[in-house]
């Protein structure tokens, strides 16, 4: 059974004392309710260490929210791998939409930062997503399929053990207007499908898959409940305790069978 995975986007938001405040929130609840999910937040990279010391020894994973493949050197205003293993991450969102869309990340460049994380033992959150133009001219499956192909160039199937994938419709991230559940489940199997074919079963039913696009408390059950829905990333909602707690809550009591 795959255990269900609740990642906190925090994007370009908080300040060291609103992050550290809504890690220790968390880091509280998490510890106290043991839930039976795995639960990460991904700060700005200023923010890294001290959220990492706020954490403690809370099971809160540690993820950034990009990274640049090369070794350290002369890429101003770029943040390292390596960087980012001294400060504590243990994972990397790579390829969010924001960062294909406004920062113009094509799928190789995605690559090259998927095979270099890999690299240096970090887990990696590998984002995917269709445009409303995609899923209105029925292209949704040709978009995740060349993001996929193109994203995972190169990586064999030993290696999807560190690899979540986010699916994340742009048109749903941060509107309000979540997809729904048979949405959801529809494209996550066709991921799923499409991991079998391009690796083998195993890795089709070991890798997880996290939705992301407006996650709520509200809707979040409902997400999570979905047979090939394996987790959730989220944004806005991650932001505040009172709404991402209770996302958290509705992992934790999810029960699926085998
Ligand atoms: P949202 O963002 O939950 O605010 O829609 C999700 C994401 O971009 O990861």
């Amino acid at each position: 059974m795959r255990r269900l995975f609740v990642a906190g986007n925090w994007k370009m938001n908080t300040t060291a004392a609103v992050g550290s405040a809504l890690a220790s929130a968390l880091a509280v609840e998490v510890s106290k309710s043991q839930p039976a999910v795995d639960v990460a937040v991904c700060p700005p990279s200023p923010y890294l260490s001290t959220i990492k010391a706020v954490l403690g020894t809370s099971p809160i994973y540690l993820g950034a929210q990009n990274a640049y493949f090369a070794a350290p050197g002369a890429f101003t205003g770029e943040v390292g791998l390596d960087m980012l293993v001294d400060v504590g991450c243990q994972c990397v969102i790579l390829g969010h939409s924001e960062r294909r869309a406004i920062f113009g990340e094509t799928d190789e460049l995605i690559n090259k930062k998927v095979a270099a994380t890999l690299q240096k033992e970090l887990g990696v959150i590998l984002c995917i997503g269709e445009l409303l133009a995609d899923r209105q001219g029925n292209k949704t499956e040709a978009v995740l399929e060349t993001q996929l192909t193109g994203g995972l160039a190169g990586i064999d199937a030993a290696a999807m053990k560190h690899i979540v994938l986010a699916y994340e419709p742009v048109w749903a991230i941060g509107t309000g207007v979540t997809a729904t559940p048979q949405q959801a489940q529809d494209t996550h199997k066709f991921i799923r499908n499409w991991l079998e074919k391009r690796y083998n079963a195993e890795v089709a039913a070991a890798t997880r898959i996290q939705y992301g696009g407006s996650v709520t408390p509200e809707t979040a059950a409902e997400l999570l409940s979905q047979p090939d829905v394996d987790g959730a990333l989220v944004g806005g909602a991650s932001l505040k305790a009172d709404k991402f707690i209770p996302i958290i809550q509705a992992a934790a009591a999810v029960k699926k069978s085998a």
